[in-house]
């Protein structure tokens, strides 16, 4: 019987994962299937009994969006000590009956950045101090990154940083600290506020690599700056390329075909424009 796999979340009916993990699943030849999984939010018991019963469901392992990247961490058997860290899982893996969670969100981001620029010694401003920006945050940090944080609520950030030895940059600075990676971990920008950006383009340096993890719209209005500055862009589909990639290993156990999942990906955003 073909195992399962599948997205957890809500709302899930955009997610790009399909596309990208059922191609591969088909290049691999694997008998498995990846399937959407929309769980309604409004009863927390329907994610606790999706969890109780992957078993009985032969659902091998599942990817975890909005809203339950925190939430599912509490039906885990063992975590990855990256996803304690971090605070959310967003794969998890079904092994003998137990639940095993992982962040693959925090790699991808990495390994996004890694593909324009080497990381090591850099100099990066990450905006934000959410999940997300903590799952970065923590990536970069292991590369050698040079990490400053921004966040709107700065005492978040203040608090972020004793705790994992980063700095904090007031806003009026940031054109001064010439930053070599500048990330946007905050929804600033995306649907349905298009157009607004936490940075101008005369504050963001040449030689930068700006990356946004929005992916709606994937050319957010700070990726529009970064392009005036001459600065490289990276969007949002970067990221959630690599965090599927390395989410597949995790669920299969092998290489992924990674020219197959961006083929996929790219297909998929182009049916939908
Ligand atoms: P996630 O876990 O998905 O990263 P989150 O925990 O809600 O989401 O964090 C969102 C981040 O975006 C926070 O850093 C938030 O700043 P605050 O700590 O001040 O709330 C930031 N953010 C959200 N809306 C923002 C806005 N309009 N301007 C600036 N920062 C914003």
């Amino acid at each position: 019987m073909a195992k399962i796999y599948g997205i957890v979340g809500h709302p899930v009916n955009k997610s790009l994962s399909p596309a990208m993990h059922n191609a591969a699943i088909k290049h691999l030849g694997l008998d498995a299937e990846y399937k959407l999984f929309d769980i309604d939010p409004s009863d927390t018991e329907n994610l606790a009994n999706f969890c109780y019963e992957t078993d009985l469901n032969n659902i091998g392992g599942f990817s975890v969006t909005m809203p339950y990247k925190m939430a599912i961490m509490a039906y885990m058997d063992h975590y990855d000590p990256l996803a304690k860290i971090v605070g959310s899982v967003n794969t998890v893996v079904s092994e003998e009956n137990k639940l095993i969670g992982y962040n693959t969100d925090a790699m991808g981001a990495t390994q996004a950045l890694r593909k324009k620029t080497d990381l090591i010694g850099k100099k990066a401003l990450v905006m934000g101090a959410g999940g997300a920006a903590r799952a970065i945050i923590y990536s970069l940090k292991e590369f050698g990154v040079d990490v400053h944080l921004f966040n709107r609520t700065m005492e978040k950030a203040e608090e972020l940083a004793d705790l994992w030895d980063l700095e904090t940059i007031e806003y009026r600075m940031i054109p001064k600290a010439d930053f070599d990676i500048i990330i946007n971990a905050t929804p600033v920008g995306s649907m349905p506020n298009t157009g607004e950006s936490l940075l101008h383009s005369d504050q963001i340096p040449s030689h930068a690599v700006v990356m946004d993890i929005i992916t709606n719209p994937l050319e957010t209005q700070l990726l529009k700056e970064a392009k005036k500055a001459g600065a490289t862009p990276i969007s949002g589909e970067r990221m959630l390329l690599w965090q599927a990639v390395y989410q597949f290993r995790l669920f299969f156990d092998k290489e992924p075909p990674v020219e197959v999942m961006e083929k996929a990906l790219y297909e998929e955003l182009k049916k939908r424009k």
